[in-house]
């Protein structure tokens, strides 16, 4: 029986993906190793979304080299965004590589392998066919009260930065019919928080059946008896729509969260983006939602350092970040990706400054959410309990509908149930409190 490795980089889709990917070799008769020396097979499953992820992979196949010169019959797959978008070019660089293996070919994994033997060898699987469901079975998770669930896959958009729809292909929706027997299925072996994941998820249902959208899909998945809480990533600020915002303030169990980013607060730069929005309906948008939908957090991402991007652009961004006020916001430096329109333009912010927009962006974020927070001391929250936390095994951690986390003194009996904790003290990241009965 041949152990096997699986390192995940990137986002939640990818973690999704790997999931499945195991759950379909262990089905094959493959075990888990218990870490990366141990195992037969060696599989990345990868990120190109900015040049640190690919990086980040290549030092990793590097460090392999040595340990494949000793063991021939090691097996080392590259798979996901890097596989799709290097193919042939990762065994140039990295001979000792097996197996390369896109996006769209998941699927296929157990029998790439099997067509791989002991022999290893270079197998190339990068196509463009237009695979959307994968089988179900998954492997053990470390926290079966949650999973996610992918309901649509790659992306339309082409934001002019992003590697994205190069790499994951047009978009594609799975039907509801699907999804909500595969939530069941999660409940019925103990899940209670579900994560839909699309990588637009507002534009969900496109490629389906007319009327099919985000707002009913929430709505099917809302049904799925003993489910407790329903999330959905990540947002586009151009397609979101009223009837999504409406479903949200309807439905008690879709968390009242919004991951919807921003990227920039300058109009040029956005429209250097080509995201679609201007700062202006990003904002009405967003106070909007807070109408229709009482309490509700949002989140956003950003991108400094943009070709082009002036301190007068810079600061128009802190001034959107003020005026909206959000919960939390994850900053990026921008990062050319060959193959994208914004590669084409002169990467002209030198490094330095990107850092420096960086720290100054997360600052005030920083300074933003520890008063946004602060309003929570003295409230009583929900939280599911997710297990120990990090920094203080004695303690447990969960999340709020709102996804903040919660630090709180407990019997670790009670992970994966839902409580309330009052809070009493909170800090930019983390909010602290007291179970009560
Ligand atoms: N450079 C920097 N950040 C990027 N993102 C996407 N593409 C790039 C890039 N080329 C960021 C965006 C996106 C998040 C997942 O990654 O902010 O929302
Ligand atoms: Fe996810 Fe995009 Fe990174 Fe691929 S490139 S793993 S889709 S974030």
């Amino acid at each position: 029986m041949k152990s096997v490795f699986l390192t995940t980089f990137g986002c939640q889709m990818n973690k999704a993906d790997s999931e499945l990917s195991l759950g379909l070799l262990l089905e094959r008769g493959y075990r888990l190793a218990g870490d990366e020396s141990a195992a037969d097979v060696v599989l990345f499953n990868t990120c190109s979304v900015r040049q640190r992820a690919e990086d980040r992979v290549y030092s990793r196949l590097s460090q392999l080299k040595a340990r494949k010169t000793r063991r021939p019959d090691l097996v080392i797959g590259v798979l996901g965004c890097v596989a799709q978008k290097e193919g042939e070019e990762i065994f140039r660089r990295y001979p000792h590589v097996d197996m390369v293996c896109g996006t769209r070919m998941f699927d296929k994994l157990p029998e790439l392998l099997e067509r791989l033997g002991s022999n290893g060898g270079h197998l190339l699987a990068v196509s463009d066919e237009k695979v959307v469901s994968y089988p179900r079975r998954r492997p053990p998770r470390e926290n079966p009260h949650q999973a996610y669930i992918t309901v649509m896959r790659g992306c339309d958009n082409y934001c002019s930065y992003c590697i994205v729809p190069h790499v994951r292909g047009p978009e594609i929706s799975r039907t509801v019919e699907e999804i909500v027997e595969e939530a069941q299925s999660l409940v019925n072996e103990g899940c209670k928080e579900i994560t839909l994941l699309g990588q637009n998820i507002n534009t969900y249902g496109k490629t389906l059946e007319k009327g099919t959208n985000l707002a009913t899909l929430l709505r099917a998945v809302s049904k799925v008896e003993g489910l407790e809480r329903i999330r959905f990533v990540t947002s586009h600020p151009k397609d979101m729509t009223i009837e999504v915002l409406e479903a949200m303030a309807e439905l008690p169990r879709v968390c009242k969260h919004l991951h919807m980013p921003a990227q920039s607060g300058s109009d040029r730069i956005l429209e250097g983006m080509e995201r679609g929005h201007t700062a202006q309906h990003y904002l009405e948008l967003i106070r909007l939602a807070r109408k229709l939908v009482p309490d509700i957090a949002i989140a956003s991402d950003f991108i400094v350092g943009f070709p082009g991007e002036t301190e007068e652009d810079f600061e128009a961004t802190v001034r959107l970040m003020e005026a909206a006020r959000f919960q939390n916001s994850y900053v990026f430096k921008y990062s050319p990706r060959p193959g994208t329109k914004a590669s084409e333009l002169l990467d002209n912010v030198p490094l330095e400054l990107k850092k420096e927009r960086n720290q100054r962006l997360l600052d005030v974020q920083s300074h933003i959410s520890l008063e946004e927070n602060k309003k929570r001391v003295g409230q009583i929250v929900e939280v599911l309990v997710e297990g120990p936390s990090k920094s203080n095994k004695k303690r447990l951690t969960g999340r709020t509908p709102q996804n903040q986390i919660v630090v709180f003194e407990g019997p670790s009996t009670i992970k994966g149930e839902l409580v309330k904790v009052k809070i009493e003290e909170v800090t930019s990241l983390t909010l602290f409190g007291r179970l009560v009965a």
